[in-house]
């Protein structure tokens, strides 16, 4: 594991964005995994940036994100579908053909799941898999406990994520969608990189816990230490509850 630490959210989610746009430069066909989230807010305000400045062209790659909520088509302001156009999309010259987002609104939600992986399998697997983690320790919508092995499915939201995200909904972690389309961790673990990135201090317990307890379902972002190229991002405000041992691994080649 390559772990970077930055001295404040800006620059994490900056050097977030240039390993992103080093995938891209490096294979312009790349299969983007990507994530929500308001960490990566400034991931993508970053990477439209880079775009701009050093026209970085995303003609070329493809992109499946790892979840949706049930219930909210792509038109809904609180769907990660609109969410992506919004934050990235709107902003560089992807091929509206090749991204992909769960549908949370298909008429049949196991179908879709499995739809949703032989895409991924058809494009060859994804190159590089952007992760941030939840108060819960999701990946993706990777609830407690989520076996290693699942793959994307429909799952029940954690009574912790539905107030993590709630802002959305007018506060109200109730009007949050119960369920969502997830790719499974099995599914992120098949991503040939992983790049996990997480900012400011609510994050600092979940994160040492993911990289220094138990590897275990329970945290599923724990799972990413079995995963034999992983870089993982994070500010001080985040890494703040990291032991010595761990913090020595950062900024090392
Ligand atoms: C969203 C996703 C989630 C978020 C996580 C952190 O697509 O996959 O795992 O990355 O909940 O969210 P923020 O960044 O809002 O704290």
């Amino acid at each position: 594991m390559k772990l970077i630490i930055t001295p404040d959210a800006a620059s994490a989610t900056h050097v977030a964005a240039h390993l992103l746009a080093d995938t891209i430069r490096q294979r312009p066909d790349a299969v983007l995994g990507l994530a929500t989230g308001r960490t990566m807010e400034g991931v993508y305000a970053a990477l439209a940036d880079i775009h701009r400045a050093e026209a970085l062209s995303f003609s070329g790659i493809a992109s499946f994100n790892l979840d949706e909520y049930v219930g909210l088509p792509p038109s809904d302001p609180r769907s990660y579908r609109h969410y992506m156009q919004t934050h990235l999309f709107d902003h560089v010259d992807a091929n509206e053909r090749h991204i992909h987002v769960p549908n949370g609104v298909a008429a049949d939600l196991k179908t879709e799941c499995a739809a949703y992986e032989a895409a991924i399998r058809t494009h060859g697997g994804i190159s590089l898999q952007l992760l941030g983690i939840g108060d819960t320790g999701h990946i993706g919508f990777n609830e407690p406990p989520s076996p290693f092995d699942t793959r994307t499915r429909v799952v029940e939201l954690d009574a912790a994520t539905r107030q993590q995200n709630a802002e959305m909904f007018g506060g109200d972690p109730e009007a949050v969608p119960s369920e969502a389309i997830t790719m499974g961790v099995g599914t992120i673990l098949d991503a040939k990189r992983l790049l996990m990135v997480a900012t400011g201090p609510a994050k600092a317990d979940i994160v040492a816990a993911a990289l220094e307890g138990p590897i275990t379902p329970d945290v599923s972002a724990s799972a990413i230490r079995l995963h034999g190229d992983v870089v993982v991002v994070l500010d001080e405000a985040s890494a703040g509850a990291l032991s010595p041992e761990t913090r020595a691994l950062a900024n090392a080649g």
